[in-house]
């Protein structure tokens, strides 16, 4: 134990495993491990320990990290958290230098310390794994340009678009999730080190030498802030929510377009699962797993911000509620999106079905249009081709059955060139505005290069 001196006897049994949090945070060993290895080595540049010490210090520290790297590190009942676990080992390795390494420093601005490397660790980690699936996104968009689908509001059919321009919507969704991270880890880079327990470090310590050697953009300008913040883990937190909520979006859509009632796609064997009772049911238990671990990360994130929620000034224990949180939020992320990946990389795409689901009545809003190049009043197109929708649905045809004289009747406007209308291609060519649904090649190529200049 590190601090017995001043009680007459040992923590109650319960509340040692209440306070505990070793059998979670053993997990930023290596976080620990290299805050140690640069507090050691800034010990000695301020001559509180010799070098002699620092390289012991050092030598039983990668010890102790390999130790944990092969699973091989045994805890003990009174290894409190990571912090003591590793001093513990530590002295046992390498003697008295060990018990040196804790001068001037605190659990409190090492957690802080730890916690910000294993968060700026994990953004690099979402980073990746989000392009990773934008970039299956753009391999299966680039495939997909000319087939058409129903574009859906309400789910209901609204106007023919490209699946293309469908796969790259959530191409941008996970541009900003992956931009986010970026943002979150400019800000988790602070060290805090040298904070010690609130009011700051007497040995004069170098941080900026600390930051250096941790790979810190900055340094906390106020020990009192250093402990208390943990705004960079709400940050992760928040953005990892957001990822897992554009992942349920997009595995919503997936789920009913693979439903045997719409046949737009077909998932592949291996991310769907069987009925232990319904021999012929394939079940979409990925996605569903995708959308319904959503609930946990958002959890997460409300976790942390009602710890945090009146809080007393800098360091209390209600602080070592944030790393289950994080981790669980990080642990269902990163299996999340390689998963999703996967689903759109051997997604298959029936474009017949998808076609055949395009109807007339989605082409009404062009029809409005051909009137409005004439130099009908939008509102008046509008509601004449709302007449002639109707007329088409009492006599239960297609719009493009009804007579020359049925559309004159509506607006005079009509010609014979009106049944050019008639075709979803051109609708869909016609949105070619930045952003519109005809323009997706310019839009996959503007993907691909957002893809290429990662920060
Ligand atoms: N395990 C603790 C945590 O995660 C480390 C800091 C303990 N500091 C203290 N003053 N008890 O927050």
């Amino acid at each position: 134990m590190l601090w017995g001196g001043r009680f007459d006897k040992p923590p109650d049994e319960l509340f040692a495993r209440f306070n505990n949090s070793f059998h979670f945070d053993w997990r930023m060993y290596d976080a620990d491990i290299r805050g140690s290895l640069a507090y050691a080595n800034a010990l000695a540049r301020a001559q509180i320990i010799s070098e002699r010490e620092a390289n012991e210090i050092a030598r039983g520290l990668c010890l102790v990290r390999d130790e944990f790297a092969r699973g091989a590190f045994v805890a003990t009942p009174n290894d409190e958290d990571i912090h003591t676990a590793v001093e513990r080992r530590l002295f046992e390795l390498v003697g008295e230098p060990a018990h040196k390494l804790h001068t001037g420093r605190s659990r409190n601005d090492q957690v802080a310390t730890d916690t910000r490397l294993y968060v700026i660790d994990a953004c690099t980690q979402m980073q990746s794994l989000i392009s990773n699936l934008q970039s299956s996104l753009c391999h299966s968009a680039a495939q997909q340009l000319d087939t058409l689908f129903p574009g859906y509001t309400h789910v209901r059919r609204a106007q023919p678009i490209s699946f293309a321009h469908y796969l790259l919507s959530f191409f941008w969704m996970l541009q900003r999730d992956r931009e986010r991270f970026a943002d979150a880890k400019k800000r988790a880079s602070v060290l805090p080190l040298g904070a010690g327990a609130l009011a700051g470090n007497p040995f004069s310590i170098d941080r900026a030498f600390l930051a250096r050697e941790l790979g810190f953009d900055r340094i906390s300008e106020n020990s009192l802030d250093a402990v208390s913040d943990r705004d960079f883990i709400a940050e992760f937190l928040f953005a990892a929510a957001l990822s897992q909520i554009h992942l349920s979006r997009l595995a919503e859509d997936l789920i009913y377009y693979s439903a045997p009632e719409f046949g737009f796609i077909e998932l592949d064997d291996a991310y769907t699962t069987g009925s232990s009772l319904m021999p012929q049911k394939k079940n979409p238990d990925a996605l569903e797993l995708a959308r319904g671990k959503t609930g946990r990360v958002i959890a997460n994130l409300q976790s942390l911000l009602i710890t945090l929620k009146g809080l007393p000034s800098t360091y209390n224990k209600d602080l070592q509620e944030d790393k289950e949180p994080l981790f669980d939020a990080a642990d269902t992320l990163a299996m999340t999106l390689p998963i999703v990946t996967g689903v759109i990389q051997t997604l298959r795409v029936n474009a017949d079905k998808m076609r055949a689901a395009l109807d007339e009545s989605m082409l009404a809003t062009d029809l409005a249009e051909y009137l409005v190049r004439r130099g009908v009043p939008f509102r008046q197109a509008h509601h004449s081709v709302g007449g002639l929708v109707k007329l088409a649905e009492t006599r239960g045809v297609k719009l493009s059955a009804l007579s020359l004289d049925d559309f004159r009747a509506a607006s005079e406007k009509f010609d014979a060139d009106v049944y050019a209308v008639f075709d979803f291609d051109a609708s869909v060519q016609a949105r070619a505005v930045f952003g519109g649904t005809g323009a997706v090649r310019e839009q996959l190529e503007l993907a691909k290069g957002s893809l290429r200049s990662v920060e």
